[in-house]
């Protein structure tokens, strides 16, 4: 018996998971049952993702030996970085990351392998490189030296110190570390859903990840952040923001960085995000980018709270990273680097109990049609 249609799968519970739980009425996000808060304030983006991986935090030496794997896997492959050097220097990161997530599954010798056991060792191998593919991307498109990973430093000193040629501040550091944490994971996302249908053919993990980059970077989805800092630097004053958001709303507008399919309420991850966002541009002379963002988080709340639409993780991460030093069009990478820690947890989750993902449809065309001669049409 089919389950009534439901436009765009709303509602629809179409897997189980252990690893992301969120409640969107109240606001909560917990990985493997941990609030999302405790783990932005305690924890790092390594080991978060061995939570995920594992359903546990690690004990000190496990975290030791998988940072250490990954600290040795930063290196791209020669012929990816050969390829990477080749690429046109106007394309856009989130094309490029697609296309070198993609170019992984080229040089692996065993590239179709869906034992859990193997898809481990590539999602470690993916997490590790793709933060070096975003940073040699964009030292190429500049026409610069590529900075080599550095493997005494985390994944997020690593992405920074190999983007700007200099070791990040430990307060930069930490702001790209929570980051990272805060956009690991997130139920059935559209990224992670579309990682889990491919992987459900017994596909191979690099067409799982590559249609996931793919979905990312709609607007609606992770681009989100990109269009927020569009917006931002759109609006010329803090003063002129009510009235540029009610414009937008009277045109049926939506506002980038506000709402959510499943939180009718505050994204947790939005509240975490604000306060980074106020630190970092307080210490960087980016006030008025918080300002603005507090004009329009107040005039949303009078014009759309009541319809459920709040800020989301979008909307503070976009001065953050901005704050942080990140160009626009490396927002969305940078969702793609903590999301890679998720689509993987998903691929592993997928695996270990599979069944092809293969909804039904409802066909509202017309039948006993009789075919006519193309000389009579
Ligand atoms: C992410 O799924 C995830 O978990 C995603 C994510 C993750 O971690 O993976 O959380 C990351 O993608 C966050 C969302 C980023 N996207 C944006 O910020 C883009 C702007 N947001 C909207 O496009 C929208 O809110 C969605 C796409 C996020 C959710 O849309 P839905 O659930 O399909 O809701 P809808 O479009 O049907 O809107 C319901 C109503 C509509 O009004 P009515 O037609 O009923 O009068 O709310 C309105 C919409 O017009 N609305 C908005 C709005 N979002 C919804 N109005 C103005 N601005 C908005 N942002």
């Amino acid at each position: 018996m089919a389950t009534p249609y439901s436009k765009g799968l709303e509602g629809v519970v179409a897997a189980e998971t252990k690893m992301s739980f969120i409640d969107g009425e109240k606001g909560i996000l917990e990985y493997v049952g941990i609030p999302i808060g405790q783990l932005a304030e305690h924890s790092t983006f390594e080991e978060t993702v061995f939570l995920l991986w594992n359903s546990r935090l690690p004990k000190k030496g496990e975290l030791a030996d998988f940072t250490a794997t990954i600290r040795g896997l930063y290196d791209l492959p020669e012929q990816i970085e050969a390829m990477l050097t080749r690429l046109p220097k106007d394309a856009q990161p989130m094309h490029a990351m697609r296309t070198l997530v993609s170019a992984l599954g080229l040089i692996d010798p065993k590239p179709n392998a869906t034992d859990v056991p193997t898809v481990r060792q590539k999602a470690v191998k993916i997490l590790a490189c793709v933060p070096t593919m975003l940073a040699y991307f964009h030292r190429h498109r500049q026409g610069l030296p590529l900075i080599r990973p550095d493997a005494s430093l985390s994944i997020a000193e690593n992405f920074l110190y190999m983007l700007n040629g200099a070791k990040p501040t430990p307060t930069m550091a930490r702001a790209m570390d929570v980051c990272l944490i805060l956009h690991t994971d997130h139920g059935l996302n559209n990224s992670t859903f579309s990682a889990r249908v491919v992987i459900s053919t017994l596909s191979d993990i690099y067409s799982a990840m590559t249609a996931a980059v793919g979905s990312l970077r709609g607007p609606l989805h992770g681009g989100a952040n990109e269009g927020v800092m569009v917006m931002l630097n759109e609006i010329p004053t803090v003063d002129g923001a009510e009235a540029y958001i009610l414009d937008k709303l009277a045109r049926k507008d939506k506002i980038m960085g506000f709402g959510h399919r499943v939180y009718k309420s505050y994204d947790p991850r939005a509240t975490h995000l604000k306060v980074l966002a106020k630190q970092l541009a307080q210490d960087t002379g980016n006030m008025d980018l918080y300002e603005k963002s507090s004009r329009i988080e107040k005039t949303m709340a009078e014009a759309v709270a009541a319809k459920g639409i709040y800020p989301n993780v979008d909307f503070y991460s976009a001065t953050t990273y901005h704050c942080i030093g990140l160009p626009l069009d490396l927002f969305t990478p940078m969702f793609v680097i903590a999301r890679v820690g998720g689509w993987a947890a998903h691929i592993i989750e997928q695996l270990s109990d599979n069944r092809l993902f293969r909804p039904d449809v409802d066909y509202t065309g017309p039948h006993a049609v009789n075919y006519t001669p193309i000389d009579s049409r």
